[in-house]
């Protein structure tokens, strides 16, 4: 089929009927909105002048923690039914081994009343966010992580998994690896090849290890880890060089970490980088769906100075507040090659706009279905579209200067403003909820 023209996006971009246990959802992470958060690895990180634009702190965020009941009303008034959300490890496991629980009581309840409303939650074990103390130990290089990751793991599934049956284990393991050892933005702030392959290989053993945990601990459970997957074209598509640093992105960031779980082998080859290839019995069948997060396409120029060899640059769309492009066709591509590199179900598990007027999130939106839904028609099994972000939030080092929000919020006040784009999302909503029978 060729690519769908988006130039005129019909008014329900629903060309095909879309299965009647298809999610359509908003996401979020706990760090980003329930504020009052002082025991894990970014709240530190924080401190340290410079690091989040504008001196922000993360402080109250949205102060969802507070919310919950506000929240799931504004969920369910876009026509939503399912919110992915993640679950703060430092809340929950304050020092080793000991489960605070308050703390699960607050997500059980969140689960229950989501559930009351008719919402399915799909939880995220770790968004980013480490605790203090694991932190403190090495992280996702200390040996320990991955059997941490695999105990929070065993005790979120036995708690909450009565309730819960999708599961992303991981938020970006891409983009954490990335950016806490290679160019060292994010905490813990390290700009050390051998230590990136390290933090790599934690993070997809500890996948492996949370699966089994949760698998054990709830039958039935749908499991995958979000990826951040970029649409990457060679800034000069006659330039073999180009070409071949447009190769070394999509497989070193893109593909890597599924092509491991693929393969039942930690596996990294990167120029300049230790190779990582060892054997692990417990990744192969450990995802039961690729989590898509969408944002972007790069053009790709090969830089030999760059630390990776790659310089990234933007498209000539139109730009988000982040200068990022907005290219709606990106998501059919990805969602073409995710398909035909894994043959695994797909969920969008974020794909937002950082959009502070609201102009450009309701076309955002509708685009970006079409472009689903035309993989879909095409056959890919897309069994879910979770939106970025319910509510405007703390972007990690651009702290509140960018909007990603279907709900505005006035950080003052804490008032939450309906705009456009959840009128979109709704729009939407109705269309799916007309088709089910
Ligand atoms: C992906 C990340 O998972 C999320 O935390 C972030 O806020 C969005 N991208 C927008 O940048």
């Amino acid at each position: 089929m060729d690519d769908p023209s988006f130039q005129s996006i019909p008014a329900n971009p629903f060309i095909t009927p879309v299965p009647t246990d298809f999610l359509w959802g908003v996401a979020t992470a706990a760090y980003q909105v329930e504020g009052h958060t002082s025991g894990n690895d970014w709240a530190r990180f924080e401190t340290i002048p410079g690091m989040i634009k504008g001196g922000a702190r993360s402080g109250a965020a949205a102060d969802h923690w507070n919310r919950v009941s506000e929240d799931v009303g504004l969920i369910k008034a876009l026509g939503a039914n399912a919110h992915r959300f993640s679950i703060e490890w430092s809340r929950l496991e304050p020092a080793p081994g000991h489960w605070d629980q308050r703390a699960w009581d607050h997500y059980a309840d969140e689960i229950a009343q989501l559930r009351a409303v008719g919402i399915e939650p799909m939880l995220t074990l770790l968004h980013f966010t480490l605790p203090g103390w694991l932190a403190e130990r090495g992280g996702l290089v200390a040996e320990e992580f991955p059997q941490r990751l695999e105990s929070f793991a065993a005790e979120a599934g036995r708690r909450l998994g009565a309730d819960v049956r999708f599961w992303c284990t991981l938020n970006e393991p891409n983009v954490q690896m990335f950016y806490g050892y290679v160019n060292g933005l994010w905490p813990p702030g390290l700009r050390d090849k051998a230590l990136a392959v390290r933090a790599f290989a934690g993070l997809l053993r500890g996948h492996a290890l949370a699966a089994r945990a949760l698998r054990a601990a709830c039958p039935g459970a749908q499991i995958g880890a979000a990826m951040h997957l970029v649409v990457a074209e060679p800034l000069r598509r006659w330039w073999p060089l180009d070409r071949l640093a447009t190769r070394l992105l999509e497989t070193g960031f893109n593909w890597a970490f599924y092509d491991s779980i693929q393969r039942g082998a930690l596996q990294l080859r990167l120029p300049g980088f230790p190779v990582l290839d060892e054997a692990m019995a417990e990744l192969a069948g450990s995802a039961d769906f690729v989590g898509v997060n969408f944002y972007r396409r790069h053009l790709v120029r090969f830089a030999p100075e760059a630390p990776t060899m790659v310089e990234l640059r933007s498209g000539p769309g139109p730009l988000s507040d982040a200068g990022v492009e907005i290219h709606p066709q990106g998501l059919l591509t990805i969602l073409r090659r995710v398909w035909n590199r894994y043959q695994l179900p797909v969920m969008i598990t974020e794909n937002g706009v950082a959009d502070a007027a609201g102009r450009l999130r309701g076309p955002y939106l509708r685009s970006h279905a079409y472009a689903m839904a035309w993989a879909m028609a095409e056959g890919i099994p897309v069994k879910g579209y979770f939106h970025w972000s319910l509510l405007d939030n703390f972007e990690w080092t651009d702290g509140y200067t960018l909007r990603f929000g279907l709900y505005g919020v006035d950080f003052a006040t804490q008032e939450r403003r309906w705009g456009p784009g959840a009128e979109e999302f709704r729009r939407l909503a109705a269309l799916l909820a007309a088709q089910r029978p």
